[in-house]
């Protein structure tokens, strides 16, 4: 089978990676891509935006499979022009894509079908945000409705905080995203990202892992897209993903279906793991980058076979298999992230790091100039490994990254630090 992959960063580098492991795979492309990914697929220059283009593309090429990366084209509906097509796909619609591009419908969602959450309150003006202040307890949390990039959340200690992110936000600090406001009381406890494949009916759960969303050591300086993570998370024991099945995936599973509008793809639920059991922060409609790259290093089985199960509705008789080891991944980020990446530096040293034994390097924003291989992006490699333990994963990763020569690069240098901690007797 012909496939098409859509998106450029770590996490389709890892996807290209496990998919082309598949005796189904046939031809893998990959549009844009980068340097990694075209050593597994072949890169092109589709306009994703241009849904015609990517059916008339996918019907030349025969494509059996098309795998959605990133959340920017479910939001847009590419889905759905490729299911009016009849091309099969993986990844939701646009209508079930709101359950990442729209805060308050997840809420609402979660308040109708008795799914644990923070309480909440929807606002379209700042007047009666601030009035709905009163009385809630600090801190709070103050979030633009819509798709911000990860920006669009303030942790608000005191309500003059609180006042000024709802300010912000009205104000346009993110555009249309902003043009409302969710308001949700703070959760107290550990995050874990979990992920379920859905086919619409039935969800089969994938692994945990842990992201670590602050740019510097100790988990300091400004959020990020994510600096590293690891799979499993201590965190989420059997009994606590048994729970985050039966009191949030299925139940939301469920209530799409209800709406008409059915889940089709890779839900990732971002959890706050508190007193009361696991709690639903947001979620996600696609893997996590970078955690899909510890999830692709973990699974054993054939993961062509699990989208496709996905795409086709026939989840209920796939079984998947998993590694008991660890694994870990850093990120190496360019110079100036996550404000303005530098761009164009040489990279050296690859293949000396993929020399070690249960490291993958996957790219995330790298480009070839010839015979060099330069930073093409903000977050530009995901140096990943497995270990029989966390810490074990966490050193082939370090070893890996330190033949990396390249100075104009930066990663942080305690990636898995919390499980790290757990694991000494
Ligand atoms: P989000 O974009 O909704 O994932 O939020 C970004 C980050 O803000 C999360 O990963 C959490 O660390 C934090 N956060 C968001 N909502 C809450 C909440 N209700 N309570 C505590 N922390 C939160
Ligand atoms: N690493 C977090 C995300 O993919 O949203």
């Amino acid at each position: 089978m012909n496939i098409l992959i859509i998106g450029s960063g770590g996490r389709e580098h890892a996807l290209a990676w496990k998919i082309a492991q598949s005796p189904r795979a046939s031809a893998i492309y990959c549009s844009p891509g980068n340097a990694g990914i075209a050593e597994v697929a072949t890169c092109i220059g589709l306009d994703t935006g241009d849904h015609a283009a990517v059916i008339a593309f996918c019907r030349d090429m025969n494509i059996g499979l098309v795998v959605i990366g990133p959340e920017a084209p479910l939001v847009a509906g590419l889905a759905d022009d490729l299911a009016r097509a009849g091309i099969r796909h993986f990844g939701p619609s646009k209508a079930a894509a709101q359950l990442e591009g729209s805060k308050g419908f997840t809420k609402d969602l979660c308040r109708e079908f008795a799914i644990p959450t923070g309480a909440y309150g929807r606002f379209t003006d700042a007047a009666a945000a601030k009035a709905y202040l009163a009385g809630r307890p600090m801190p709070i949390v103050v979030k633009a409705d819509g798709l911000a990039a990860g920006k669009g959340v303030v942790i608000a200690n005191d309500a003059d905080e609180a006042c000024a992110a709802i300010d912000a936000c009205f104000g346009g600090a993110f555009g249309q995203a902003g043009a409302e406001v969710v308001i949700e009381d703070y959760l107290d406890g550990e995050e874990a990202s979990f992920f379920a494949l859905v086919d619409g009916r039935t969800a089969v759960p994938l692994a945990a892992a842990q992201d670590h969303k602050r740019v510097g050591d100790g988990d300091t300086g400004p959020n990020t897209g994510g600096m590293g993570a690891y799979s499993p998370a201590p965190v989420m024991t059997d009994r606590m993903i048994e729970r985050t099945m039966e009191e949030i995936i299925k139940p939301t599973v469920a209530g799409m279906a209800a709406r008409g509008m059915p889940f089709k793809g890779v839900l990732f639920a971002g959890l706050m793991i508190t007193a009361k059991g696991p709690e639903l922060i947001e979620y996600n409609v696609r893997f996590g980058d970078p955690e899909c790259q510890v999830l692709m290093m973990r699974l054993e089985s054939d993961l062509l076979d699990a989208l496709i199960a996905t795409a086709d509705g026939t989840l209920d008789n796939l079984d998947l298999a998993w590694s008991d080891d660890a694994a870990l991944t850093v990120v190496m980020a360019a110079r100036g992230y996550p404000g303005t990446p530098e761009k164009g530096s040489e990279i050296r040293g690859l293949d000396a790091a993929r020399g070690i034994e249960n490291v993958e390097v996957f790219h995330a924003g790298t480009r070839r100039d010839g015979e060099r291989i330069v930073a093409n992006g903000g977050r530009v490699l995901c140096v990943t490994a497995r270990g029989l333990s966390v810490a074990e994963a966490q050193a082939h990763a370090y070893r890996a990254v330190d033949c990396i020569d390249w100075p104009e690069g930066f990663c942080r240098r305690d990636i898995g630090w919390r499980a790290v901690a757990r694991e000494k007797p």
